[in-house]
């Protein structure tokens, strides 16, 4: 069992695959400008299957495949069929905004994933047009269909953001009444690759939910499972569920039980630090397992015990410039 110097287990990884994004969603990356990662940058799918397996070994039982968006990198598919070989794995994830998900979801389903996190903040077209930058709603809409079908179990993602997409949340509160999906609201954080642009949070976990309530008086509070990171409730009578994820606000600190690494190979062992190391750039030096394994488990016994101290941890002078793209969520 992998545990830090918290006391608390670690056995998930996130795993992101790719800065870039066919989508500019306002809160993760500017318009343009951005500076993508070259090819020589990124870790390359070999890289990624040796430590995802060194750290399966180790104690990791849950891989999350995120981004920016898994599917814009060249074969995915590849890396995802070798993941899903790996023993001792018993779940395997993924994040997407869904554009380019449909025609793999049959393969997905085939290869044993069994959930998928597709992020989507908005119904309404124009409204999605105004928060991506782009015009894909009907193909994000065909993937949610494509999941459905196939029985894979769906969480729809949507970041909760003042002035663009309060008038949102009680509609999508209303897909969960004949759908058995979990929509999820999260906090919006300052990962919009310019820190200097974030205004503090408006919409916290506490106020979603009071905008909840405002329409479904009777929601239930249920029992949060093992590790989530969402505060999960249900309509009476409605088939899916609710999620607040208070990623801001980070009051789930305590039983962090995840780890995640950058497409270019930085370990962070918690979504506010900068990166701890390069796995990368190990393994590139001829590093072998063991000495390897040897750097995690030092990096895992010096995890901040919250956001907040990471954060305080950081090398920046102002703000925060990372983008989500390159977290991976
Ligand atoms: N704040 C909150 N969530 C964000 N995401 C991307 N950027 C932010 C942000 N600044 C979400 C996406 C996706 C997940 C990987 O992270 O909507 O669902
Ligand atoms: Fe792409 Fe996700 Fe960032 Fe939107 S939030 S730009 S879908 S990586």
């Amino acid at each position: 069992m992998l545990t830090d110097n918290h006391g608390r287990k670690i056995n998930y990884l996130r795993l992101a695959v790719t800065d870039r994004c066919n989508l500019r969603c306002f809160y993760c990356m500017p318009e343009d400008g951005i500076n993508w990662l070259s090819r020589s940058e990124l870790m390359t799918y070999e890289e990624m299957l040796r430590c995802c397996s060194m750290l399966v070994q180790m104690g990791v039982v849950k891989i999350r495949i995120t981004g920016g968006e898994p599917f814009v990198r060249k074969d995915i598919m590849k890396l995802i069929t070798n993941l899903s070989k790996l023993q001792d794995l018993d779940e395997l994830t993924i994040t997407t905004n869904g554009i380019l998900t449909a025609p793999h979801v049959a393969e997905l389903k085939a290869l044993g994933v069994r959930s998928v996190n597709l992020s989507l903040d908005t119904l309404h077209p124009g409204r999605f047009f105004s928060i991506t930058r782009r015009d894909e709603f009907a193909n994000v809409m065909t993937t949610f269909d494509k999941l459905l079908k196939h029985d894979i179990e769906v969480k729809i993602n949507a970041v909760v953001m003042d002035g663009k997409n309060i008038q949102d949340i009680n509609p999508m509160v209303e897909l969960t009444r004949h759908l058995p999906v979990s929509v999820r609201f999260i906090e919006e954080m300052p990962f919009n690759g310019n820190g200097h642009d974030y205004n503090g949070l408006k919409w916290d976990y506490l106020r979603i939910l009071n905008e909840i309530k405002s329409t479904y008086p009777d929601i239930k509070k249920l029992d949060d499972p093992q590790y989530s990171t969402a505060y999960n409730y249900q309509i009476p009578g409605h088939k899916g569920k609710v999620g607040i994820i208070a990623a801001y606000s980070r009051t789930f600190c305590g039983t962090c039980n995840r780890i995640r690494i950058t497409p270019d190979g930085e370990l962070k062992t918690c979504l506010y630090d900068n990166g701890v190391l390069n796995i990368k750039d190990l393994m590139r030096q001829n590093i072998g397992d063991g000495d390897l394994k040897d750097i995690l488990l030092n990096a895992f016994n010096k995890r901040p015990k919250d956001g907040w101290e990471a954060e305080r941890r950081r090398t920046e002078k102002a703000g925060i410039h990372e983008s989500m793209a390159t977290i991976g969520g």
